[in-house]
């Protein structure tokens, strides 16, 4: 390939935002520069691309390819009862799950997709979606894949600002996002669902609790086919029975097996920029991951590739950088004894 044809195709990828094949082709053009000799092109791209991947880091995960879009809300009645509302463009392959949550998360977009015909036989559509598990698990992401999936906006409930202590406060608040999502026919995402739908809770006025979910059942009846409400929970034990029997769907997401762990790491390095500098360890690797979150694993293999990738010497441009396998088994060690630190206090 000359030059040129790096550049056709750099533009090319560019302007398509196919974020993969462009950095594909941009490791090209550096290894090519270095052989055509060009070493101080090749050192500049090179530090173009290592500040792009940092800053592809929010919140310390990589977020190529899918993102969410925040939206603003003008409603003031309501604004402050929203954290977000957003649209995604997260799919299926974003999320690491078993097949029994794909196919279940599968039929409830299809339902969607296919609503017409479901209405045509006069059958109910699915559209109440509780998501439990441990902290970490993808809640929150599956969330966002359904919203992508769907292509339909989502607010994120500030359930800091629905619960208040006045008295039938917080019934009318929720009654007041439900009539917005059902005028937009939009998603309502709440977070520590646990909160709301709590059997009961001592520290708080039993009446008030039961009060707030009998309204949650009623506004879960009168929810429109085409709105959506997604909860979630890091404690389903604590929630009422007649509320769990009202969600169409339960979703358990649970801590990784090894197979979904190494999938979640095939993903995470797709960029294809970055392997293991001790291929023979990475099945030790995955089996010392056992018991922690899939959040937790990405984090230390970021952490890792970090800081393998400023270890890196200058003249080893254009190859591809090496993940540091002792210092990424460091940092798992380090996580679970953290892990087994904080259950026993
Ligand atoms: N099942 C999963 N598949 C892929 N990535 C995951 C998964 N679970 C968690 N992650 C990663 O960890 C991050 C945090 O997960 P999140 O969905 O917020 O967990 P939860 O809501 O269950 O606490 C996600 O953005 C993603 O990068
Ligand atoms: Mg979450």
């Amino acid at each position: 390939m000359s030059q040129f044809d790096f550049i056709k195709d750099i533009a090319k990828f560019g302007l398509e935002n196919d974020q993969e094949r462009l950095l594909q082709v941009l490791n090209g053009l550096i290894e090519h520069s270095k052989k055509t000799k060009k070493i101080n092109f090749a050192l500049q791209l090179q530090s173009i691309l290592k500040d792009a991947i940092a800053n592809q880091q929010t919140n310390g995960l990589f977020k190529v390819g899918s993102q969410k879009h925040v939206l603003r809300e003008e409603n003031k009645e309501i604004s402050e009862f929203i954290i977000e509302k957003l649209t995604s463009d997260y799919r299926f392959e974003n999320l690491v799950c078993t097949d029994k949550v794909k196919t279940d998360l599968e039929s409830f977009i299809e339902e969607h997709k296919a609503s017409e015909v479901l209405r045509r036989y006069d059958l109910p559509i699915s559209n109440k979606v509780l998501f439990h598990g441990p902290s970490g698990c993808g809640k929150t992401l599956a969330s966002y894949v359904l919203a992508g999936e769907l292509e339909k906006m989502m607010l994120v409930i500030n359930l800091g600002a629905i619960v208040s202590s006045k008295l039938g406060e917080t019934s009318k608040n929720l009654a007041k996002i439900f009539k917005k999502a059902s005028d937009d026919g939009c998603i309502i995402f709440i977070d520590e669902f646990d909160t709301l739908g709590k059997v009961r809770d001592f520290s708080q006025d039993h009446g008030e609790m039961k009060r707030v979910v009998n309204t949650i059942l009623q506004l879960f009846d009168y929810l429109p086919q085409d709105s959506i409400v997604i909860a979630a929970t890091n404690h389903v034990e604590m929630i009422d029975e007649a509320l769990l029997r009202r969600f169409d769907l339960k979703v358990q997401l649970d801590l990784p097996d090894s197979t979904h762990t190494k999938e979640l790491i095939d993903k995470t390095l797709k960029t294809g920029l970055f392997e293991l500098d001790k291929k023979q360890s990475l099945q030790k690797i995955i089996n010392s991951c056992k018991g922690l979150s899939y959040y937790t694993i990405q984090k230390t293999l970021i952490t890792a590739l970090k800081r393998s990738l400023f270890k890196l010497n200058k003249n080893e441009v254009g190859i591809k950088a090496k993940i540091d396998s002792h210092l990424w088994a460091s940092l798992i060690k380090k996580e679970k004894a953290e892990q087994g630190y904080l259950s026993k206090s």
